[in-house]
């Protein structure tokens, strides 16, 4: 019998990649940059499947030019706004993707994020390396203290309560603001976290951490009015998605000393451009969305991704669906 057909958008690493080539004939972008729009929607004909990065838009003129026979989208990410999930429920079209293996890996990242922001850590190897270390200053980098501060968590899914977990070995006290999770959540009595409305949190965070999903209502969440209610000495965090910041009014904030400092993993657009007014601040810290990238992470994200693909081609029910009601009830 054929193999079943799939398109898959860039490599993943071999611990998922070497099963879907045991079990589908495998078109596979070779290059590191995504595939060109183009290129994809050729590629995606007569498809059962497509595995997918963040990279590349899965829209509705994508899963046209597959046709009626694509079976499963799997994303290589937990998140999934590059894929329009509406319009793949309507279909019928699973959509995986790899949550649970990446939880602790990006909250580790979320949290040295937070540390070498707070201690100007990327600031203080730069000082080196410049040659401008000549003696021990009383004042030279000062920072700001991270144990004792209070931590705003805007998300407090998985994610969220792992950096909070974290945040407890500094005695941090712990906000959050997150409309699924109510007041009485278990894991936030246990730790003490305080369940506030999003001002409040804005309004009393040393460090504000982003932990929301990118959903059209949470795009620029953080713009000019909720980066005016924060304090002047205050550090905001993102390892989520880019757009969840306006990056104009973060220009703004950083530069007029409306915040103190920015630790981003993610920005808008990505990659960003290297005109941006950003990378000209010495008080921000981007990193190239790497906060998932451990060994072992990755390699288990590879692995769920195959598993949700070859479960779809199959008509078995996705182990990790974005969007469980393609099975009805
Ligand atoms: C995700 O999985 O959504 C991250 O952004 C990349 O690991």
């Amino acid at each position: 019998m054929a193999k079943p057909k799939v398109f898959v958008t860039q490599i993943i690493p071999e611990a998922g990649l070497s099963m879907v080539r045991d079990v589908c004939d495998a078109d596979i972008w070779p290059g590191e940059l995504p595939p060109p729009r183009d290129y994809v929607l050729d590629r995606v004909r007569g498809v059962d499947g497509i595995l997918s990065l963040l990279t590349t838009k899965m829209d509705s003129v994508v899963m046209d030019a597959a046709g009626a026979g694509l079976k499963v989208i799997s994303n290589y990410a937990v998140g999934f706004d590059n894929i329009d999930i509406p319009e793949a429920t309507k279909r019928g079209i699973p959509v995986g993707h790899t949550p649970g293996v990446l939880t602790d890996t990006t909250a580790d990242f979320a949290f040295t994020l937070l540390m070498a922001a707070a201690r100007r850590v990327v600031e203080g190897d730069n000082y080196t390396r410049a040659g401008k270390w000549k003696t021990w200053g009383p004042s030279l980098l000062l920072g700001q203290d991270v144990y004792g501060a209070t931590l705003g968590l805007i998300g407090f899914g998985r994610i969220g309560k792992g950096m909070a977990k974290r945040a407890t070995g500094f005695d941090m006290k712990i906000l959050y603001h997150d409309d699924y999770v109510p007041a009485d959540d278990p894991f936030a009595a246990e730790i003490g976290a305080r369940a506030v409305d999003l001002n409040t949190l804005l309004r009393e965070s040393d460090f504000v951490s982003i932990h929301t999903p990118l959903l059209p209502e949470t795009h620029h969440l953080i713009d000019a009015a909720a980066l005016a209610k924060m304090k002047s000495t205050a550090i905001l965090i993102n390892s989520a998605r880019g757009p969840l910041i306006d990056p104009a009014a973060l220009y703004a904030a950083l530069k007029n000393g409306g915040i103190a400092y920015a630790g981003l993993d993610v920005t808008e657009p990505e990659p960003i451009p290297m005109d941006s007014p950003l990378l000209t601040l010495d008080n921000i810290i981007i990193a190239p969305h790497i906060a998932s990238a451990s060994v072992v992470t990755r390699n288990q994200m590879a692995v769920i991704a195959a598993n949700n693909l070859i479960a779809g081609l199959t008509g078995e029910r996705l182990p990790h669906c974005a969007n469980p009601q393609v099975y009805g009830k």
